[in-house]
């Protein structure tokens, strides 16, 4: 069976490693999905010229003006709608959804965070993982919704956090599971395989998997 690819639009403020996983991922054959547009809202990001590179629609949209964030939104919902998107995808977009956006593709934002939310949304997350002292962190793909890194959770890949961890080493090691997870959350909504249920997102047709694993930090002996 050969399933329509996915339209993707792609949201992004900086480097765009993220966008790079999801376009290495589709041109591997592995994700039935085509990233249709890149917007971003900071002129010289690097993503944008990664999109170039792929031969996918770069397209910068300015978000100072007088209309505000609404009108702001408004130009981006416009600019996805052109390039008939169903989904969106935020990848390093550091601006806060609105109204706009949520109410143009509702149930249809994906976003990507560098940490095992609930714990430690916002900014300077590796920061706030270490100064908790918490033996794991990871990262979590979300459905997106008004709050900040707040919507029902899709998937997560856990990492330890080691005693010599900086912000830097423990943000690289986290990343590295980043660019695994977040092509596999959007195979599984480019396959209907996700439902929402309240908080929940409930996964068909799961790979079987063990359900008594765990990886403990410090090591157990062996
Ligand atoms: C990632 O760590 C992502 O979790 C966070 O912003 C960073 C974006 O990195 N939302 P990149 O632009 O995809 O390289």
């Amino acid at each position: 069976m050969t399933a329509r690819p996915l339209p993707l639009g792609v949201l992004a403020s900086g480097r765009g490693s993220n966008l790079q996983a999801i376009l290495d991922e589709i041109a591997s054959g592995r994700l039935a999905a085509a990233v249709k547009v890149v917007v971003s809202d900071v002129a010289e990001a690097f993503a944008l010229d990664r999109a170039r590179r792929a031969g996918v629609p770069a397209v910068f949209v300015a978000a100072q003006g007088s209309g505000g964030k609404a009108d702001y939104e408004k130009r981006v919902v416009a600019v996805l709608r052109e390039h008939g998107v169903e989904l969106v995808v935020l990848a390093g977009y550091m601006r806060i959804c609105g109204s706009e956006l949520l109410a143009a593709f509702p149930g249809r934002i994906f976003n990507i965070h560098p940490s095992l939310l609930p714990a430690f949304p916002g900014l300077h997350v590796q920061r706030q993982a270490l100064e908790h002292g918490a033996r794991f962190s990871g990262c979590t793909v979300h459905f997106v919704d008004a709050g900040v890194d707040t919507g029902p959770i899709i998937a997560q890949a856990v990492v330890p956090v080691l005693d010599a961890d900086s912000e830097d080493t423990l943000a690289a090691r986290i990343l590295r599971q980043e660019h695994r997870v977040y092509p596999h959350a959007i195979r599984l909504f480019a396959e209907g395989r996700l439902r929402v249920e309240g908080r929940r997102v409930l996964v068909d047709a799961p790979a079987p998997g063990a359900d008594d694993v765990a990886i403990v930090q410090p090591p157990l002996p062996s």
